[in-house]
Parts: C-alpha cells; structure tokens; sequence
C-alpha cells in the first residue's frame, strides 16, 4: 500500500502541468498580436497566462502609454466575456480598471471600459460598463475580434497610466475569463483557483514578472491534492475495508488487526500532514479563500484525531461499554470518509476544473468499491452455502 502511494505521488509530479507561465506566448498568438497593435510598437514582451490566456504589451515610458493585446479561448459556445485591466491598488480584483469584452449569443462583440469595485465583487453593484464617465485611467483603445485560425478571442486595447498613480516597474495587471452575460453586463466568472490567480505585478520597464503568485505554488497545490488523496482518500477507506471483511468475515486473516493499525495511522499521518500543507496554502493566498473546503477539511483532522485517540482509550473487550465504544467508532470512522469524498471532490472542483482529477479519483473509489462490492457478494455466497450446508448436515 505504501508502494503504491509512493508511485502515485511520483506519477503526479511527473505528470504535473509544466510553469505554463514561465513560458512565452504561441507563434500563432505572437503574429496576432503584432497585425493587431499599431506597427510602430514593438511587442516587448509576449507570455501565457492562467486561464488559458496569451498576453503581448508594449510600453512607451515617454507617452506612457501600454499597448495591449489579449488573447483567450471563449469555450462556453454561446455568450462568454474576457476582462484585462490594470489596478493602482493592488494585484487584486476591487479597484481594477478594465476593460471587457463581450461576446454575445448572435456571434456579435462587444468591448467596453468598467470600474470593477468592492461592490462589484460583493455583487452589491451590477457591472454596467461606462464609456463616458472617468474610470482613473484613460483607456484609448478597446476592441473586440475573433480569429478562427487561433480559435482566440482578441481584445487590443491601449491605456494612459497617469505617473501619480501608477509606478510603471511595479504595475498590477488583473485579468479574468467568465462564461455568462446579461445585456453587456459580465456576470460571475468561476470560482476555480486558476480564476483567482488571474493577477500578477509587473515592471514594465524591464519587462520582468515581479509577484506572480501562481510560479511559486502551483506545485505545492498539486502535491497538497496528491497526499490528501492518497492519505484520507485511499489508505483509510482501504483499512476499513480491512477491517470489514478480513476481521471475521468472509476471508478472515490473523493479521487484519495490524493491516487496520497500518492503513489508518499511516493514512492518519499523511492526510494531517495534507492538510497542514493545505493550511500553509490558504494562508499564503491573501486575497481568497475556500471557507467550505476549510472547514470541512478541519473537520477531517479534528474527527480523525479523535478516532486515532479512541482507539488507544478503547474498553477491553469483555467490558459492557465495548459494544457502545464499537459503534460509535464505526459511526464515527463512516463520518469521516462521507466528509473525505466530498472535500476530496470539492478540492478537485477548485484546482482542476478540466476533470483529469475527478475521473482518476473516481477510478480510485471504483476499484476500492468493487472491492468491497466483491467482498460483500463473496460474504453472501459464502453465508448461503454454509447456511444450506448446515440444514442439510
Ligand atoms: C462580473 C461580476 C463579478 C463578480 C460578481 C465577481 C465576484 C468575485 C468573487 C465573489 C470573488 C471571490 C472572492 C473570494 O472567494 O475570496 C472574486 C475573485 C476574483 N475576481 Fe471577480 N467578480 C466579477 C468580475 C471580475 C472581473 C471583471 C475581474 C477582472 C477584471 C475579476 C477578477 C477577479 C480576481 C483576480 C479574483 C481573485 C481574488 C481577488 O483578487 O480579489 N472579477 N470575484
Ligand atoms: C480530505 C482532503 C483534504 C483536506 C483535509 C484539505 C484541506 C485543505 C485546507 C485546510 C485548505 C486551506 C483552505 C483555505 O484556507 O482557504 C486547502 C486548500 C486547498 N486545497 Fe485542499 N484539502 C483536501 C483535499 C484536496 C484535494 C484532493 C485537492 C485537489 C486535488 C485540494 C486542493 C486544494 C486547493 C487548490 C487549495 C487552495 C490552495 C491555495 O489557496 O493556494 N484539496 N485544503
Ligand atoms: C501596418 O502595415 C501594414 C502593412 O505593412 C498595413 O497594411 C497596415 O495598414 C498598417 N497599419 C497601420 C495601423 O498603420
Ligand atoms: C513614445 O511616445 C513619444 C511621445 O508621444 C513619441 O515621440 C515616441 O516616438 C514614442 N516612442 C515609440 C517607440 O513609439
Ligand atoms: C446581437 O445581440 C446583441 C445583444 O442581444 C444586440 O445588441 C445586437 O444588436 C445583436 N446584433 C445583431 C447583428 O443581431
Ligand atoms: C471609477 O473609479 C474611479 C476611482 O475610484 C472614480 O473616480 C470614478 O468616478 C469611477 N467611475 C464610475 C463610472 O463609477
Ligand atoms: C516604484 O517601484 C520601484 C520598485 O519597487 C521603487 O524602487 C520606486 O521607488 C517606486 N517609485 C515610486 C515613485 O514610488
């Protein structure tokens, strides 16, 4: 059992998405940009970003104007819409001045200017684009087109970033991808982790990424799912198993007992150090946070304390209690994996909304659930046939 956590711990960081961020942009997505922007400007820089996004600027210190092109996949088939903006007050939604692009059910598009705020994000405010009003910068430029080649929407824009506002070596660009629109106005995008590490800061100067939270964790986040899966996810529903069907019946063994202590101390361990892990995460994201997934996560670790604890305060077996003690551990030890499979599911939900998680967890469930299910038909099996054994001996 160790073996195989071990393998599938490697597995997953050999299969791990590469620092997508860290490389430059598509040929396909570079020749766009350049048709696109003015043919005096000189793409300075050109990177992917999260959400499956291509960003190309240029930046005139003199002018301080930013010439941007901003390319993403709509895969929603009818109506999506594609926001890039620049916020004075941080790398972070609230205060964000953007523009967004629309893309509407008739194939038509649309580009306009918003002010995203606090309320925006507190839906308090709808987000009703404003052409005319001031939104603190002054955007010259937004248009809206598709290319069939690259299957990218593009906007190109160009923004004026006043000096008393904006330090141009420590730039916040904040961009976001959503799916449904009512009229011109962007409804909320999804709530996966890649939605919220849509940010970055940037010295426009010398072209260098300054903070770009994603670079840092992404792999801690997929080591954090991994061990959490092969902790919680695997080992303890493998040593209930166990101790279902090894104990007595259908195959007794003599060893199911130390099998049991096995799964569940080492699945004890590796899932507490998961979730320590995934504790560290969540306070290093400053501007998010994933309340259910937390909680539920606590929850784990306080009931899988107790149950770790119990079993060394455990009654003797001849004692009267014992049959209560087993009860309440076996109520206790089914709680704790129905909040494992839902938390396990709802991480996947947050990290990996493609499903790549989803389907290998499901394989994980649907070998251990065969399992039982084969245990649990060979039980009956067995139970018949000594039943009718006996009525004819
Ligand atoms: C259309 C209306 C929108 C609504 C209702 C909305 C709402 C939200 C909510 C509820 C969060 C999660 C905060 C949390 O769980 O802690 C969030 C995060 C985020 N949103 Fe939006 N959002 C909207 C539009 C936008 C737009 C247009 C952008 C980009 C310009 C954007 C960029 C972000 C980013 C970067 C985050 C990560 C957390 C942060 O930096 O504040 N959102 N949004
Ligand atoms: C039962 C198992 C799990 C437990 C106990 C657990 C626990 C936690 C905790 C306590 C946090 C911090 C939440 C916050 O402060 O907002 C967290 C974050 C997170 N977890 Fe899990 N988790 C589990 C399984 C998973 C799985 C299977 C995945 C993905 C495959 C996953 C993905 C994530 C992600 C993406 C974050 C956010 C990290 C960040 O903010 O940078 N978790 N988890
Ligand atoms: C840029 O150059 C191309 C060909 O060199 C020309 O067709 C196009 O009109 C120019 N665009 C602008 C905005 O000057
Ligand atoms: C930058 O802007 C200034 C002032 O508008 C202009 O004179 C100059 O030609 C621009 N430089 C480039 C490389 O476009
Ligand atoms: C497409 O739909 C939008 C919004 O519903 C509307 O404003 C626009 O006029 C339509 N365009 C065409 C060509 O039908
Ligand atoms: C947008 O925000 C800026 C700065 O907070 C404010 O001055 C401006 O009035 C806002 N514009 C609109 C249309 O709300
Ligand atoms: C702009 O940011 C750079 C880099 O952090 C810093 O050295 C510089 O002092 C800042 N300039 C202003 C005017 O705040």
């Amino acid at each position: 059992m160790m073996k195989f956590a071990l393998l599938l711990l490697a597995t997953g960081l050999l299969l791990s998405p590469p620092f997508a961020s860290a490389h430059s942009c598509s040929q396909g997505f570079q020749k766009l940009a350049e048709t696109k922007l003015p043919n005096s400007t000189r793409i300075q820089s050109c990177r992917r970003k999260t959400l499956g996004t291509e960003f190309a600027w240029s930046f005139n210190s003199t002018s301080r104007r930013l010439h941007v092109a901003f390319g993403a996949r709509l895969r929603h088939e009818d109506t999506g819409w594609m926001a890039w903006g620049v916020n004075p007050d941080g790398p972070q939604m609230a205060g964000t001045r953007a523009v967004i692009g629309v893309k509407h059910k008739n194939g038509t598009f649309e580009c306009h200017k918003y002010n995203v705020t606090a309320m925006t994000k507190s839906r308090r405010c709808p987000l009703v684009p404003d052409d005319e009003a001031d939104v603190g910068v002054e955007f010259s430029r937004c248009e809206m087109d598709y290319d069939p080649g690259l299957e990218y929407h593009v906007i190109v824009t160009a923004v004026v970033l006043p000096e008393k506002k904006f330090n141009s070596s420590e730039t916040n660009v904040v961009w976001q991808i959503g799916e449904e629109i009512r009229g011109n106005e962007p409804l909320m995008h999804p709530k996966s982790i890649n939605n919220f590490d849509s940010t970055e800061t940037i010295d426009l100067d010398s072209t260098q990424i300054i903070s770009y939270t994603r670079h840092q964790r992404s792999r801690l986040r997929i080591v954090h799912g991994i061990v959490n899966i092969v902790g919680w996810g695997t080992l303890l529903p493998s040593g209930v198993i166990v101790s279902r069907y090894m104990r007595i019946f259908p195959v007794p063994r003599k060893n199911w007992y130390d099998i049991h202590v096995t799964c569940q101390t080492s699945g004890y361990i590796i899932g507490s150090a998961g979730w320590a892990l995934g504790l560290w995460l969540g306070k290093a994201s400053h501007n998010y946070k994933f309340n259910i997934h937390n909680t539920v996560g606590l929850l784990i670790f306080i009931f899988a304390t107790i149950q770790m604890l119990a079993w060394r305060l455990r009654p003797h077996p001849s004692d009267g209690y014992r049959m209560y003690w087993n009860m309440y551990h076996h109520f206790l030890g089914y709680s704790i994996l129905a909040l494992v499979f839902f938390n396990i599911f709802l991480g996947i939900k947050i990290l990996e909304p493609e499903h790549v998680w989803k389907w290998a967890y499901i394989g994980v469930l649907g070998t251990l659930g065969s399992l039982a299910l084969a245990f649990e038909f060979f039980g009956w099996i067995k139970f018949l046939t000594q039943n009718s054994s006996s009525k004819h001996g």
